[in-house]
């Protein structure tokens, strides 16, 4: 009787063992498909001005789109996740010192990059957040542009991105957004230059960088980031809708909530919005308090 339950047991363990490998054996058939198709799309060129105006203006939006988060402060590279079950995620060296980019690496390939999300080889670039760098208009990408290709060169490895069974996983079930590609309209055609004042319409155009996790609507939910907590809904209808201008901007600059809340930097990066001018950040008050 009793070895007999010990075999059934064995049986059933064994059963589900076949079970995971064989889902896992899938999904990483799906991540590779992913990860291998090729893109064909037209890199519209546009002129990279040098001067030094434009150069300032690309370093401002190094720091208020949050490059140095998974590029660091002077570009080297980062690491931004290393989890045994997710996997390892850097952003890689972007100078064009020794394990950076190639002198190849032209402005076709940074528009490329930026606009379309895709490497040299026209595959999808993996987390780097395209889908948000492509709404830019012609002036704010060549500025960043601009300025990235002007920093000192510096010799520094890249790691590459290295995806654990459990980001495979979530990333082919759309939870964590591992393929900018996919979200990206590839014929879109940039403005050349929005209006850049406190404005509805200028919040609107900053409020990319926060449709990543704050969702499409503003209106928040699940957290991109595995295990992170809900994102908030920062619409009219949320705590946004009560804050005044000055609440808001000091909730962007320095995590404190009228609420009493202190928002921490891993889950909302409040370092990177407090680098907004009182402009950027009067605009993006103006806007959310639309929705
Ligand atoms: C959330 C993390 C993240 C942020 C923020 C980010 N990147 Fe990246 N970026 C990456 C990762 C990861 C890679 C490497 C992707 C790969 O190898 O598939 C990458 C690659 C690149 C590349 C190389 C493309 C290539 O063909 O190899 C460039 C250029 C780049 N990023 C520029 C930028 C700039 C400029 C910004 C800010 C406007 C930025 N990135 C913001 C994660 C990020
Ligand atoms: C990397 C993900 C991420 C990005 C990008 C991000 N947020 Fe957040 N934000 C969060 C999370 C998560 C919370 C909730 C934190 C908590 O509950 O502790 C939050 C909270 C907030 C809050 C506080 C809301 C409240 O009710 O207390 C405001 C305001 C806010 N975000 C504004 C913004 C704006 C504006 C942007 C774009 C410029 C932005 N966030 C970009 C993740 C993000």
């Amino acid at each position: 009787m009793f070895s007999r339950i010990l075999k059934w047991t064995g049986r059933i363990l064994l059963g589900v063992v076949v079970i995971v490998l064989i889902a896992f054996a899938v999904f990483s058939f799906l991540f590779r498909q992913h990860v291998n198709k090729q893109y064909t799309v037209e890199v519209r060129e546009i002129p990279i001005p040098g001067d030094t105006a434009t150069i300032a203006a690309g370093k401002h939006l190094y720091e208020i789109k949050g490059c140095g988060v998974c590029h660091g402060v002077d570009l080297r590279g980062k690491i931004f996740v290393d989890d045994p079950a997710i996997g390892r995620i850097a952003g890689r060296n972007i100078t064009y010192g020794k394990g950076g980019l190639p002198a190849s690496f032209d402005n076709k390939a940074w528009l490329r990059a930026m606009r379309h999300g895709l490497n040299a080889e026209n595959r999808t670039l993996l987390l780097m957040p395209s889908e948000d760098f492509t709404l830019m208009d012609d002036h704010d990408i060549a500025a960043i542009i601009a300025f990235c290709k002007v920093q000192p060169k510096i010799d520094a490895p890249t790691l590459p991105v290295k995806m654990g069974p459990m980001g495979k996983v979530l990333s082919v079930l759309g939870k964590i957004p591992l393929f900018p590609a996919e979200n990206i309209d590839h014929h879109y055609h940039q403005p050349v230059q929005v209006a850049k004042a406190p404005t509805v319409a200028y919040g609107k155009y900053l409020s990319a960088s926060c449709t990543g996790c704050h969702k499409a609507a503003l209106t928040g939910g699940d957290n991109p980031v595995p295990g992170g907590p809900p994102v908030a809904n920062i619409t009219a209808t949320g705590h946004v809708g009560k804050w005044s201008k000055e609440e808001f901007i000091t909730a962007l600059r320095s995590g404190k909530t009228p609420e009493g809340k202190q928002l921490l930097v891993k889950d909302m990066p409040w370092t990177m919005t407090a680098q907004y001018t009182d402009d950027e950040l009067i605009a993006l008050y103006l806007y959310l308090r639309t929705l």
